[in-house]
């Protein structure tokens, strides 16, 4: 399957350990993550009970969901702390200069 890349925005519009939330496609709502200048993308719709994950705060590599305090690292997907649910699904990502982009599968 192929993957297209979709620009969501500027680094300079995501510093270091901020997220925010982003609708590169119809279907796909994802919260982009800058981990020290790395940026990563996950679903923004967390698996426990649909908590919206870009109003969660990062700490470090993971980001928690505002909801019931799931911790999810954003490398991988996994939860790595609080009440048990499923994976958080992960995107690619690359830079194309400042901007972000995202992949999707077609
Ligand atoms: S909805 Fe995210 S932890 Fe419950």
């Amino acid at each position: 399957m192929a993957v297209r890349y979709i620009r969501v925005g500027s680094i300079d519009q995501l510093p270091p350990g901020k997220v925010k939330g982003v609708r590169p496609w119809p279907g796909y709502r994802m919260a982009i993550c800058n981990v020290e200048g790395t940026v990563y993308a996950v679903d923004d719709v967390c698996t426990h009970a649909g908590g919206i994950m870009h109003y969660g705060d990062m700490v470090r590599d993971e980001l928690v969901c505002p909801v019931h305090l799931a911790y999810f690292s954003v490398k991988t997907g996994e939860l790595t702390d609080g009440p048990k649910c499923d994976p958080i699904r992960t995107y690619p990502v690359r830079m194309d200069g400042n901007h972000i982009e995202v992949g999707i599968e077609e």
